[in-house]
């Protein structure tokens, strides 16, 4: 039997934080190291999915290109994951040529077998920045739990899917404009016609690949409602083209879980994993996945009516939590991946602590003051003292040399224990059933007393020794999974090469260990201190400073390629700028010139439909109307700063409250010198 083993796709855009790390793939990387060590035959698949609508949106906000965000974050993520020991065979990407050609040939099949529909249906859509909105790019209250900033596809306060109507006071995410709906063609998987193989295929799988809980409850919760044909194009430019479509491209999740395929094809033939009814598919993701591992993905192959690898053993975990609210890097909230490089805590130490908090039946929290408890009290009290103390000791008394005795130390029992709940990656059980294996040598080393028996009883001491190196050399195996670094330090301290999982219980007889030193350095108070301090410092908390002036409009003209859009010459006394302004709506081209408004001046240029706009006016909008702001401040004139502001991105722009009250312009609170006549209340944007 060959162990093909994949961890979600992390999204390319994001530098994984520790949620992400254990949701995936740690917790796929203990597995595909247990069954290495058991001597199968395992290829360990991840890479990451660049495609989908953040990926543009996080390039629209570096101000470079898609491809080029996937080259940055690709190595961010490679560079993490590496340090974290994560033992991939493979971690590819999914903006390759093969993936879109392996993605191609899926769908044209599924096309021909009839289970794709095009539909006409109405999408929402933002008449200023004139395109379609994905799902995520629109904001509005939660219809669930009433947080205000839910995204259209899912609402990250309560958890909840959404669809972007369900959303109450719906706003475009760049903008702040209420969309539209508008008329757009899309084809759909007919997930409904595949529902009765999709069933029966769900019912043997999960029967025998023994599915977590979670997923199961996904999966009979998303059958009973009943599959509806699911829309996998979307209006963007980003992403696999559908083939004769222009400007469409497939929706992410149609095209990441055939990233497996794909990426596993950039590391070797991929039918021999893909398609080998002699490949078992261990997959391994947060819950939040769930119902694309088990029903568009499969129904996906089901469709292609061929034999594919399909899943065998779905583990799905809870979430990770972090003590201060929600990961999030921009918010400084919660740990990632490139921080915890910087820490000095080795990455077992963090392996650890995240492997017995795995959240496997219910969400779990990161802190700091239990990281720091498991790391000194569990890792270094436990497993590292018990190694350390009986090398000491034979490296003191026996001149390096483990006395040649038979172990009195049967761990047969606890191994078998450990091995069961590994099958089927119970990781954390697993994981505190090795530390009580190690409990009961620190155990034994103390009712032995060898430091009395050395001289007062040498035979019993020589036993107990020698049991005691040969239970720290079987530790080294079982916790390879968990700590590889930890188990090769303790092969090198035995001077034994690397063993695996059949060497379990075999004695290494007389043998010469090497030079030892403690496994595990205590993490004190002291250090955490600085260590949080370190963090809190590295983090992008500064709100940087908007830069406003005073500009004449001295000519308008209409946008070549945007009903929507006006391009404005604007003098700022010493200078002209082009601006482009989605004003038609609201201005004709003669109102609009000889105008002296408030602009943003010191927002990085941006294209707009092929344009260069070099600034951006502040227009006030209560919802009904939309009105300049106008100043009597001469051209050039600073409304606000004074020259010295570095350029900020829109995203940067966004921290900042621009409203008008009483005709009166407000920045973040502040008066400016700019007013509007009839739109008295309201934003400014
Ligand atoms: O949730 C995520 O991070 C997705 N990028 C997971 C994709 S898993 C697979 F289908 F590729
Ligand atoms: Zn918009």
């Amino acid at each position: 039997m060959k162990v093909l083993i994949t961890s979600a796709l992390p999204y390319v855009n994001n530098v994984p934080h520790m949620g992400n790390i254990i949701g995936c793939v740690l917790s796929a990387d203990v597995f595909a190291r247990f069954k290495r060590s058991q001597g199968e035959e395992v290829l360990y698949v991840c890479g990451t999915d660049e495609h989908g609508t953040t990926t543009e949106a996080k390039a629209i906000e570096e101000g470079v290109t898609p491809q080029e965000i996937c080259d940055k974050y690709y190595k961010i993520h490679k560079d993490v994951y590496d340090w974290f020991g994560i033992s991939f065979d493979i971690f590819g990407r999914t903006s390759t040529e093969n993936h879109t050609e392996i993605v191609h040939d899926i769908f044209k099949t599924l096309d021909k077998n009839g289970y794709i529909q095009a539909k006409e249906v109405e999408q929402t859509y933002c008449s200023k920045e004139e395109k379609y909105l994905a799902d995520r790019f629109i904001e509005g209250t939660c219809p669930h739990c009433g947080y205000e900033h839910a995204r259209g596809d899912q609402c990250e306060s309560c958890g909840k899917l959404l669809d972007p109507h369900e959303l109450k006071n719906p706003k475009c995410k760049f903008c702040g404009t209420t969309p539209i709906l508008k008329k757009t063609e899309h084809l759909f998987l007919d997930l409904e016609k595949l529902q009765p193989e999709l069933e029966q295929w769900v019912k043997e799988a999960s029967a025998k690949g023994r599915w977590t809980q979670n997923a199961l409850s996904t999966t009979e919760a998303w059958l009973k409602k009943g599959l509806e044909p699911r829309a996998i194009t979307r209006d963007l430019k980003w992403g696999v083209p559908v083939p004769g479509k222009k400007d469409k491209v497939f929706y992410v999740w149609f095209d990441a879980p055939i990233g497996y395929i794909s990426i596993t094809g950039q590391h070797t033939d991929w039918k021999s994993w893909w398609k080998d009814p002699d490949v078992k598919l261990y997959q391994f993701m947060a819950k939040d996945n769930i119902p694309f591992h088990t029903i568009l993905f499969p129904a996906s192959l089901i469709g292609t009516k061929e034999e594919w690898t399909m899943l065998h053993h779905i583990n799905s975990t809870e979430y990770l939590q972090h003590e201060d609210g929600k990961f999030s890097k921009s918010r400084g909230t919660g740990l990632f991946g490139d921080d915890a490089m910087k820490t000095g805590i080795p990455a077992d130490a963090f392996r650890y602590y995240l492997l017995i908090n795995r959240p496997e039946k219910s969400d779990a929290t990161f802190t700091w003051k239990d990281l720091q408890d498991k790391l000194n009290g569990e890792l270094l009290a436990n497993l590292g003292n018990l190694v350390n103390r009986t090398l000491v000791f034979i490296s003191k008394y026996y001149d390096n040399k483990i006395p040649d005795k038979k172990s009195e130390l049967d761990i047969t029992e606890d191994v078998k224990k450990v091995t069961e709940l590994l099958e089927w990656a119970n990781e954390k059980e697993a994981l505190k059933a090795i530390m009580t294996i190690s409990q009961k040598g620190n155990q034994y080393f103390q009712e032995n007393q060898p430091w009395k028996t050395r001289t007062e009883d040498p035979e019993k001491c020589e036993i107990a020794i020698s049991s005691l190196a040969n239970l720290v050399k079987d530790l080294a195996i079982l916790i390879e999974p968990f700590l590889p670094d930890t188990s090769k330090r303790i092969f090198e301290q035995l001077a034994v090469e690397p063993q695996t999982w059949e060497s379990i219980g075999k004695p290494l007889g007389s043998h010469t260990i090497g030079k030892t030193e403690p496994l595990f350095e205590k993490l004190d108070d002291k250090k955490l201190a600085k260590i949080k301090e370190q963090l809190k410092s590295s983090k992008p908390v500064e709100v940087k400073p908007l830069q406003l002036r005073a500009g004449k409009i001295t000519k308008v003209e209409k946008h070549p390629e945007a009903d929507k859009l006006y391009i404005e010459t604007v003098d700022f006394g010493d200078h002209k700028r082009t601006i482009v302004s989605g004003l038609v709506d609201h201005y004709s081209m003669d109102e609009l010139e000889g105008k002296t408004c408030a602009w943003v001046t010191n927002l990085k240029p941006a294209k707009l439909r092929g344009i260069e706009s070099q600034g951006m006016i502040l227009a006030a909008d209560d919802g009904k109307a939309v009105e300049v702001a106008v100043t009597n401040a001469k051209p050039g004139e600073y409304l606000l700063g004074d020259g010295s502001e570095e350029e900020i991105t829109i995203d940067e722009f966004a921290v900042h409250k621009l409203e008008v009250k009483n005709g009166k312009a407000l920045i973040d609170g502040e008066e400016i010198v700019a007013y509007t006549k009839k739109v008295l209340d309201g934003k400014l944007r």
